[in-house]
């Protein structure tokens, strides 16, 4: 197959950041997907809706003429959070899902929830109006090994929670594991997941291996190689409980290559053109449009886009610029370290 027309795609997880920053990456997401989940860890982070609303409206400020691309608002979970100005901004269309990091976890999540128990009257609230609850899924105790932080969360937080309260919507997002595919897979309702284009591409030997390489940091970090072979299945099966969220998460260049480096890979520029090859290598270029624009929209209840994006391969390998300029810095885009041969365009 040498061209593949699918429906637009949608990013079911993306930092766009704020300033200067948003204006660089955005052009970078809404050219190829039409509408994207936005997570709301700005700082300060984005926690009722009036401040989703005026984040809402710099984001259309910065989109370029021309781009079709509708933002899909979160609200970050705090353990104060109001139900009702949840249930509010659910019901005039504004706010999408609510986000849930478990404090501590990643980058900005200084914020996030460290007791479940004191967010249960905004989770009870959701699960009424049918508001899906975005996961990062990881727990944060000390004495818990970083590779096995999602494996645990399934066990002690998911797990008892799903229990609790089973018809709350929750996506599990960017699932880095085997046992996250495996829970996901083991439930039938109420639950999807997201999985990176970089988790499907590359396991924990590239940010360890022959030197330490920051670009490849990112939260949840990347696994061993067979975690990775089951995100691949996972993705590449049709399975409609997994869709892509790019977690495309852009930090300037001093700030990943630190002694203390940002977590987070910024692979919004060559996503689609990196998920070719990967739906090329496993024969399952005819799933590409399910993971990437149909299996999302259907779990949030949404229609699949009208528009069309053409994938098409090339004989040659095609280059990306390996850096976009923010500013007087630069962000570093994902190198997926295998020769990419898909190009991407959006028809009308
Ligand atoms: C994200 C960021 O930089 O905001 N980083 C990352 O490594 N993915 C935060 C997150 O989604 O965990
Ligand atoms: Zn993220």
């Amino acid at each position: 197959m040498t061209t593949l027309t699918i429906r637009r795609p949608d990013d079911w997880h993306l930092h766009l950041r704020d300033g200067q920053m948003l204006e660089s990456v955005l052009p970078q997401s809404s050219e190829h997907f039409g509408r994207a989940i936005i997570m709301p860890n700005l700082v300060p982070p984005v926690v009722t809706t009036k401040l989703a609303a005026s984040y809402r409206d710099r984001i259309l400020a910065a989109l370029p003429e021309g781009h079709d691309f509708t933002p899909l608002m979160t609200l970050y979970l705090t353990e104060t959070t109001d139900p009702d100005d949840v249930e509010a901004g659910f019901r005039d269309g504004l706010i999408t899902a609510v986000k849930l990091y478990p404090a501590g976890a990643t980058t900005n999540s200084q914020s996030g929830v460290r007791d479940l128990k004191k967010v249960r009257p905004v989770l009870e609230r959701m699960a009424k109006i049918g508001m899906p609850l975005c996961m990062h899924g990881e727990v944060t105790s000390p004495d818990v090994d970083i590779f096995d932080r999602e494996a645990v969360f399934i066990e002690t937080v998911l797990g008892p929670l799903r229990e609790s309260l089973p018809e709350l919507r929750i996506v599990l997002e960017h699932v880095t594991t085997a046992d996250g595919v495996d829970y996901v897979q083991s439930q039938d309702k109420n639950i999807g997941a997201t999985i990176t284009t970089h988790h499907l591409m590359i396991n924990r030997n590239a940010i360890l291996v022959g030197g330490i390489k920051p670009h490849y940091y990112c939260l949840p970090v990347a696994k061993r190689e067979k975690h990775r072979l089951a995100l691949r299945k996972a993705a590449t099966s049709g399975d409609a409980r997994f869709f892509l969220g790019t977690d495309s998460a852009p930090h300037t260049d001093p700030l990943k290559e630190s002694a203390c480096g940002c977590a987070g890979v910024f692979c919004a520029p060559n996503t689609m053109a990196c998920l070719a090859t990967v739906f090329e290598q496993d024969g399952a270029l005819d799933k590409l449009e399910a993971f990437a624009s149909l299996n999302g929209p259907a779990y949030y209840g949404l229609q699949p886009n009208d528009a069309t994006l053409k994938l098409t391969r090339q004989d040659e390998p095609v280059t990306f610029p390996g850096k976009i300029q923010v500013g007087e810095d630069e962000v570093t885009v994902f190198d997926p370290m295998i020769p990419i041969h898909w190009t991407v365009e959006v028809s009308p």
